[in-house]
């Protein structure tokens, strides 16, 4: 698309005059899920935590460490991390993605803070909470790697399993089955979540492809993750501005949206001679309720951790907007 057609087409999706008199903010964080049948449900979620341990960051970094056994086995671990590596450091995404041997390797080591910041998220904010504990379809576009599989597994015991039965929709270009198939062996042995209480569904493809499978991904979700994908997207402007207005004609009513990315200049986007963050651009949508906003938030994991790798901290901006 030509810079002039997407700056329109930016004025078209901001004619929303000034979103920041409707934000809501978060309050409803601060209020915890309460069981509702008093002390039956929270015998069964106290049962449920235990199975996180005492250390619950501890224990995800270890379902972490189970999935990928065999990976941090491998002879050609370190070469392969290395040249992952080299291709960040001129920002070749399309090789470290679609390198099928760099796959197991990119998740050993770069799922641990994003897991552990998602599980953050999830058990933080009732709203997303609430999705895990019903009946709930979840589109994640660019999960791959399986950092939103784990912390949102993690983050489903916090809640009563009576009537949980959470659908993950996991796509990726990348050909992530087998990683993720390890991933979600390892989380099922140690969480003990059932195939009822959690439905995993893998399929490679590029969202950013208009079909209509994609269309029915989106119509049919409750909500639809973007963790630290939409910056990658936005290096094809035009395909993710027309991803951004089929996810505002296709969402349903009341679903939700959710966009996890970093908060510093990666998620820049130049429109004409303005800088943008990602986020301004979503602010923008008067049919996007946006529900939760957070500029710039730290995750910091705790020191005491112990992986065979360093973890990362992050600094993340979110959204989480709703369908009206
Ligand atoms: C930085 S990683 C983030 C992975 C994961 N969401 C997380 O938070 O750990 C970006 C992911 O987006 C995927 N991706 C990039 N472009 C994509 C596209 N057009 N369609 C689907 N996935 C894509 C990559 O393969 C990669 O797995």
């Amino acid at each position: 698309m030509q810079k002039d057609t997407l700056s329109q087409e930016f004025s078209k999706l901001s004619t929303k005059e000034d979103s920041k008199s409707d934000e809501r903010s978060d309050e409803v964080d601060k209020k915890k899920i309460k069981p509702k049948t008093g002390s039956t449900d929270k015998t069964v979620i106290l049962e449920r935590l235990r199975r996180l341990t005492k250390d619950p960051e501890q224990n995800v970094l270890f379902v972490i460490e189970e999935g990928c056994r065999e990976t941090f086995a491998r002879n050609d671990f370190n070469m392969a991390l290395q040249s992952i590596k080299q291709a960040f450091y001129i920002r070749d995404y399309v090789s470290i993605f679609t390198t099928p041997s760099n796959l197991p390797v990119y998740t050993a080591a770069y799922i641990p803070g994003r897991a552990l910041c998602y599980y953050e998220i999830f058990r933080s904010h009732t709203q997303l909470l609430r999705l895990l504990a019903k009946s709930s379809r979840i589109y994640l576009p660019g999960s791959g790697s399986g950092s939103e599989l784990i912390g949102m597994s993690a983050a489903m015991l916090h809640v009563p399993p009576a009537r949980q039965h959470v659908q993950l929709y996991m796509q990726d270009i990348g050909d992530w089955s087998e990683v993720l198939d390890r991933l979600e062996e390892s989380v099922r042995r140690q969480w003990k979540l059932d195939s009822k209480q959690l439905h995993c569904s893998y399929e490679q493809g590029d969202v950013l492809e208009p079909s209509p499978r994609r269309d029915q991904l989106i119509q049919e979700a409750d909500l639809i993750t973007f963790m630290f994908v939409m910056n990658e997207l936005f290096v094809n402007k035009a395909k993710s501005m027309a991803l951004i207005q089929s996810l505002v004609s296709n969402m349903k009513k009341g679903a939700y949206l959710l966009v996890v990315d970093s908060a510093g200049s990666f998620s820049h986007l130049k429109i004409g001679d303005q800088t943008y963050m990602i986020y301004t651009l979503l602010d923008a949508i008067k049919s996007l309720e946006k529900v939760i906003s957070e500029d710039s938030k730290w995750y910091r994991y705790p020191g005491h951790l112990q992986y065979p790798l360093d973890i990362q901290n992050m600094r993340y901006f979110l959204r989480l907007y709703r369908k009206l």
